[in-house]
């Protein structure tokens, strides 16, 4: 998720990795760290020195200035935690019980649990909090004189998601990387190789990049880098020559932060699912686990967040009624503090908050806590307020969200409020295992049907430009397309000006659709569901007076082909897999439109990205 940089040349290595861990810090981290390989002085053994910091890579760079290690080996990583607060020993690089093997990792390693109760077992110590800590000491337990081959043998028994960095002080002209999706390239120079997680950090020095893929091993020499399969089959390295500045390759090659963050959803909502469901559609929550009959007990949820994570909150409501029958209301966090509210004896309190510092969420949270409610804060920040306050968590590992407009966290958001409402069916019985196997099919298959909408990026900047001329939009929906509409609005409202509303479509005839003329088009999502028809009827009211229509609607379904101007089909999936591709196409769509106008898209004007006063 975070940034890595290794170095192997003739070089000094330490201010090679300072300067490219600053280059990362645009990618959003809390800790940083380096391990340098010293060049041993005559007489002296061989020693590798490691500088961590927990807060800012400036800090670090203090510390290593202070005190330079001197070595032509190294690694570096910018950390944003994901298991394990943001302190010191946390902070990567992760050593072996030795002291001889050193790892950087962005990713998670699903099955770490499992793999440190082993080496536990075996007498391995962990001091840290962190996934990554297994990698070095399952790297130590295959470890018989051939880094690479323990390297091969330790990643065939880990899951999940990796890039990693790696070297042993027993090979002072070896530095290993791998990847299992995540990113990692290595940047080839003269007499000098480097590692990375995105090319950002090398830029300045190289523009040929080998790009590892997925389940490679990279072995890098100061000479050349090798690649091969976890089985130790050679394979032909792909070569790349980049020619972007600092900045594009900040945003990897995207114009904007936004439109990346859109592009990150599939990996994004795997991530949320990452080692907490089972194919039996079992859910289970590391920092949120609460046992059965508690579950059970519970008589109300309570749904708190504030803009983007309100409309998450509001399909958060609309799936614990329908999936587990239990009362749920999502609420407006900031109204919710100064009414009185009422309280069932065993609330739940859910506080949906991507930033974890949303200070009308936190206060929210207080008093649900205060009213006796059970709590949990579902957020991408490690460590946040919100989870420190929160009874529980549970964690999006989205990965930092730099773009104001809050894209890939909402979708994430509603992937985690999935697997807490089949967590509370599942408790209370109400779910068969039947529809647990059908939910989990359509969540797995979710980061591939996203890819399919983002792939249709050009039919979506057409539809934007041709409705990029209008000054005021409607946003229509049903059933959760009501706050899908309402985020699709929200979306258009914050980056481009654009005056949006959402409305549910019941509501468009008791007031909104007096607004309605040939000036004022209609978004309409009208995507398979049980209110569908009903929404078919709203979109022949709209057209009768006038108004351009943008339906999204179902493929195959042909009730709308003559009545809406324009009809955007989606792939038959799940309802709520719907909504999260609906979504991301009305995402885009607003993205284009900002994008047309010229606006500020990143960071438009009287917004922040973490609203911390009230
Ligand atoms: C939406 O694009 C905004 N970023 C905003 O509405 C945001 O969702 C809101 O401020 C709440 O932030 P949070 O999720 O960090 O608590
Ligand atoms: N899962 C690892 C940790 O929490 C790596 C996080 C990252 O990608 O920075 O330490």
């Amino acid at each position: 998720m975070c940034g890595i940089i290794g170095y192997l040349g003739g070089r000094e290595a330490t201010p090679i990795l300072m300067e490219s861990l600053k280059r990362l810090e645009y990618r959003g981290y809390d800790s940083a760290g380096v391990a340098v390989l010293e060049l041993p002085r005559a007489g002296e053994a061989v020693r590798t020195s490691i500088t961590k910091s927990e807060a800012k890579v400036d800090t670090l760079i203090e510390k290593l200035e202070a005190n330079m290690p001197s070595g032509r080996l190294g690694i570096g990583h910018t950390r944003w935690a994901t298991h394990g607060k943001p302190t010191y020993i946390n902070a990567h690089p992760h050593t072996d019980c030795k002291g001889k093997i050193f790892v950087v990792h962005n990713g998670i390693i699903e099955n770490f649990a499992e793999l440190k109760a082993e080496l536990e077992a075996e007498g391995h110590e962990f001091p840290s909090e962190t996934d990554t800590e297994v990698v070095p000491h399952l790297i130590e337990k295959y470890y018989k004189g051939d880094f690479l081959a323990a390297v091969r043998a330790a990643l065939k028994r880990m899951k999940g998601a990796y890039a990693l960095a790696m070297f042993s002080s027993d090979d002072p002209e070896l530095l290993v990387g791998a990847r299992l999706n995540a990113p990692l390239v290595v940047g080839l120079g003269e007499k000098e190789n480097y590692i990375a997680s995105d090319i950002t950090a090398i830029i300045p020095y190289t523009k040929r990049v080998l790009v590892l893929g997925e389940g490679e091993v990279a072995a890098v020499t100061p000479l050349g880098a090798e690649v091969s399969s976890l089985d130790g089959v050679t394979v032909k390295p792909k070569i790349v020559h980049v020619d972007w500045d600092v900045t594009q390759a900040q945003k990897n090659g995207f114009a904007h932060f936004m439109l990346k963050e859109i592009h990150e959803t599939p990996e994004a909502l795997a991530n949320a699912m990452r080692g907490r469901l089972t194919d039996d559609g079992l859910v289970s929550f590391r920092e949120f686990d609460v046992p059965h009959e508690q579950l059970r007990n519970l008589n109300e949820v309570i749904l708190l967040g504030m803009g983007t994570s309100l409309h998450a909150a509001m399909i958060g409501e609309y799936l614990l009624e329908d999936w587990v029958g239990l009362p749920a209301r999502a609420v407006d966090a900031s109204e919710f503090r100064y009414r009185r509210p009422t309280f069932a004896d065993n609330a739940l309190g859910v506080v949906i908050t991507q930033s974890g510092e949303t200070a009308d969420t936190l206060v929210a949270l207080q008093q649900a806590k205060s009213r006796g409610a059970l709590t949990v804060a579902v957020t991408n920040v490690i460590a946040s307020s919100a989870a420190r306050d929160a009874d529980g968590a549970i964690y999006l590992h989205a990965g930092p969200e730099i773009g104001v407009a809050s894209t890939k966290t909402f979708n994430s958001h509603i992937v985690s409020l999935c697997l807490l409402a089949m967590r509370l069916a599942t408790a209370n019985d109400r779910i068969s295992l039947e529809r647990r196997h059908e939910l989990v099919e359509a969540m797995r298959a979710l980061p591939e049907h996203v890819k399919g909408i983002l792939a249709r990026d050009k039919e979506i900047l057409g539809l934007a430009n041709k409705y990029s001329k209008y000054r005021n939009f409607m946003y229509a929906g049903r059933g959760i397309g009501y706050p899908v509409a309402l985020e699709g609005a929200l979306k258009l409202k914050e980056i481009s000006y654009i005056h949006a509303e959402g409305t549910s479509g019941g509501e468009l005839k008791h007031g909104p659709i007096a607004l309605l003329d040939d000036q004022f088009p209609v978004v309409a999502i009208c995507t398979a569901s049980a209110t569908k028809d009903k929404m078919v009827s709203n979109v022949h009211e709209i057209v009768a007076r006038n108004a351009p229509v943008l339906a999204l609607v179902t493929k195959g379904d042909r009730s709308l082909d003559d009545v809406a101007t324009d009809i955007f089909e989606m792939p038959a999936v799940e309802e709520t897999v719907s909504a999260i591709l609906n979504t991301v196409m009305l995402q885009l769509f607003a993205y284009h439109v900002a994008v047309k106008l010229g606006q500020d898209v990143d960071q438009p004007r009287n917004l922040a990205k973490s609203v911390t006063v009230e």
